[in-house]
This record gives structure tokens, sequence and C-alpha cells, in this order.
């Protein structure tokens, strides 16, 4: 806490994407926090110190040779001030040098005495990020409490296109004010100054990150039917009704089933996602409501656990066209029929043992409406998704889901789709008989 206002260190690592971390600290400052900068010396060849002295009025701390400042006095008392600490962006370089304990400049050694929460933020090449090691280092990160926020698709600046752009700024500073609201109780400050002291308080017993939740094969021996994506419903040749799901919370789920054990069936209308590489995974291509129903109903018999995260279309073209529509003058109307209800027709099918969980999406009373979904639809769970909320919903990275189940609820905080995933799957498996 610095001056009555939360505080948040933000450290700014050697990335084409460190320009982004100027409207970060902005971001902040607008939300009334304030913000003290850190730059790895990489990071600042990408953008300069007066950047952010300008933006956030604090001293930005530097990775520099010139020892004119107190450097154990500063970089220990941002430690001690900052009440959530954000690598953004984060290379590669500096997550390894995390996960490995290393602490050989200002911006790693501070990182090591940090008690508050922290949130990483990765920016790379998509075969960096793939990189097992790199993969492996976040791993051991997470177990041992670190959050992440998952890196964005799109055109890289090497001129990859892939997994491994900074995620969006308005999602990282969602997701970091959820976590500076959620910690109620002030974190607990470190009295000390010694470094030696401050990693003994913290480190404790090494957690076991090899047996992280989302990597216990607790869903061995199960075959999970996820569906994701919108579906599209021709008008004629060349146009269709669609929406705006992006299929990121569907996909999400198959990969966190098939890495927690599960066979998966993933059921995807048309998105622009990569097809997931796994051997666990079947991918099953639907466009039309109608495919997403007749796929859904020969897969979900083999099913112990269906996932219907697809927004499927509630109303189809009566009729389509088989050639392109012509303009002509005056307005138009399309006839629309309603589709198959998929869930409300599987109540019938459903067997001893099977479970269903829905997705809810609603722009008004949301937990009222998807409560009332769960009885209707005669459904084991459904996930109330945000659509409201920033950060939460179509096309992000992060979402705000609540878990309705029929023997209770459970809000989730604004999180990864990854981390959703894994939520989900976690209130499902302890309630799969
Ligand atoms: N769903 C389905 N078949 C449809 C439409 C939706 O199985 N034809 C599933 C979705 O995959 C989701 C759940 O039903 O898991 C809720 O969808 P939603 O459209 O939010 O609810 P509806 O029942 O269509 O309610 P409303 O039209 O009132 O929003």
């Amino acid at each position: 806490m610095l001056d009555g206002k939360k505080n948040v260190l933000l450290a700014v690592t050697g990335s084409i994407a460190a320009y982004k971390a100027a409207d970060i600290a902005r971001g902040f400052i607008k939300k009334g926090y304030s913000v003290t900068v850190m730059l790895t010396a990489n990071g600042a060849k990408f953008i300069t110190p007066m950047t952010f002295e300008t933006l956030t009025g604090s001293k930005c701390l530097v990775d520099t040779f010139d020892r004119n400042f107190k450097y154990e006095v500063e970089h220990i008392s941002a430690a001690k001030a900052c009440d959530l600490l954000l690598v953004a962006p984060a290379s590669a370089n500096v997550i390894g040098k995390i996960a490995g304990g290393i602490a050989d400049d200002m911006v790693t050694t501070t990182i090591l005495a940090v008690t508050a929460p922290k949130l990483i933020a990765p920016a790379m090449n998509t075969a960096m990020y793939d990189n097992p090691i790199v993969q492996d280092n976040m791993k051991k990160l997470k177990a041992y409490g670190y959050q992440f926020i998952d890196p964005a698709e799109g055109l890289l600046a090497c001129g990859d296109t892939g997994r491994g752009k900074l995620a969006d700024v308005e999602d990282i500073l969602s997701v970091s004010q959820g976590i500076l609201e959620e910690t109620e109780n002030e974190t607990e400050k470190v009295s000390g100054t010694e470094l030696s002291d401050l990693n003994k308080s913290e480190a404790g017993e090494a957690p076991d990150y090899a047996a992280e939740a989302g990597d216990a094969p607790d869903y061995a021996g199960r075959t999970v039917v996820v569906t994701a994506g919108p579906t599209q419903e021709a008008i004629d040749p060349v146009r269709y009704i669609t929406n705006h799901s992006s299929g990121k919370m569907g996909y999400s789920l198959a990969e966190a089933a098939a890495k927690r054990g599960a066979k998966v069936v993933l059921i995807s209308g048309p998105t622009a996602l990569r097809v997931p590489e796994n051997e666990n995974i079947s991918f099953v291509p639907v466009v039309s409501a109608s495919d997403m129903a007749e796929a859904v109903f020969t897969h979900f018999e083999k099913a112990d656990i269906l996932i219907m995260a697809a927004a499927v279309a509630d109303y189809t073209p009566k009729t389509v066209a088989d050639q392109k529509i012509k303009k002509a003058d005056g307005g138009m109307t399309i006839e629309l029929a309603r589709t198959t209800d998929i869930l409300g027709t599987l109540k019938d099918r459903k067997r001893e043992g099977q479970f269903i969980c829905g997705f809810s999406m609603e722009t008004e009373n949301l937990l009222g409406n998807s409560r009332k979904k769960l009885v209707k639809k005669n459904l084991d769970m459904i996930a109330a998704n945000s659509i409201v909320d920033p950060g939460a919903g179509f096309g992000h990275d992060t979402n705000k889901v609540t878990i309705i189940a029929r023997d209770g609820e459970e809000s989730l905080p604004l999180i990864s789709k990854a981390e959703t995933a894994d939520r989900i799957l976690d209130a499902i498996i302890k309630r799969v008989k």
C-alpha cells in the first residue's frame, strides 16, 4: 500500500510487447492504483524509464550497473510495498529465471522478495511458448501460487501466426483488478530485510508441481464430449446467421480434460482456432445446429460427461435458397424455424451415471435464468457465463463464470479460460458417481 492506494509493482521484461506496458501502467493509474515500474536491462531497450516515470509519477527502477541509488533498500521496499506483482510482458528468459530461483538482476531479485500475489503475462514466439521447458517452468510457478494470464493468438512480431501475443491489455487489467479486490486481508508484509529470511519465509515445503491439479489423471478412463463455438445457419450459398462465440472456452475444456486423462470428443462449430493436436482429442467439425445435434446424439451414447459450451443457434432459416438471393427494392423478411434444443432432447436419452453440464449466457438476470435452465433442461450443472463483466464472455481469453450445480453454487473470479476450464472440471469430477 502506498499513500493509502493499493500498489502494483509492474515488471517489464525484454519483449517487443514492452510498449504495451505503458497502456497497462496508465490503466492502473486511471483505476486509482499507484504503480511502480521495474525494467530489466533488455526491457529498457524496448521502452524508456522516462515513459513510465511520466505516466506513474514514480521513479522507474532499472537494471543498470549504476549503483548510485540505494539498490538493496530500493528493491526490497518495492517488494514490500506492493499488493500485486505483475510481470507483463514476461519473456521466456525471465519466466525461466523465476522458476529456477535465479536472482541476478533488480527485477528477478525483487520478484523473489515479493510476498503479495504474483501474476505473469507471457509474450513470446509460439515455438518458444510451446517449448516443454517453458511449459514446465510455468507449471512449476503455478504450483508455487503464481497466476498466469495466457497469451493470445495472432500475428507475432517475428511474422509467425500463433499463440504467444501478450494478452489483451484490458484483460490483463481486469484480471489484476480481480486479484487486488480478492485480496481482502492486506498481504502479509515481511518484516526483515535479509533476502535469506525472505526466501525462507516464503518457501516452506516445496510443492510437488508434477502433481498439480490440472495434471492429475483424475479423468482417466472417462469419455468427455465437449461442444464448442458457434453454429452457422445458411440463408443462401453466401450468407448465414451466426453469433460471436469464439470457441475458446470449449477448446480450453477439451484440452484440460485431455490433460487430465480423459478421452475427449470435441464437436466444434466453425472457429478460427487451431484444431488441438492431442491424440486424446477426436475432433468433429460441424457447421449448423442440426449437424451439431446429430454429432452430439451420436457421441453422447458413449459419453460419461457432456459439456455443452457451444453457442447453438435457436433459430434457422426455414428454407435455404439454392442460389444467391438478389437484392430488390424495399425490405426483406427471412422466416426462421426453431432448431432442436439439444440439451432439452437429451434428458430423455440420458443414462444413469451420465453427467451433463450446460452453459448459459445472458445479458440480464444471469443467475436466475441459469438456475431455471438447469431445472428445465434437467442438467447436473450449468456454467453461467457473464457477458457484461469486462474481460468475460465472447472472444476474450478470460472468463467469469458461476458454477451452478444441484447441490450448490460457486462464483469464480475473472481468470483465464484455461483456468476456468480446470475449475469447471474440478466441480464436475467431485460430483460424478
Ligand atoms: N443449447 C442446446 N441446443 C440449442 C441451443 C442451446 O443444447 N438449440 C445449449 C447450449 O449449448 C447451452 C445451453 O443450451 O449449453 C443454454 O443455451 P442458451 O441459448 O443460453 O439457452 P436457451 O435454453 O436457448 O435459453 P434462452 O433462449 O432463453 O436464452
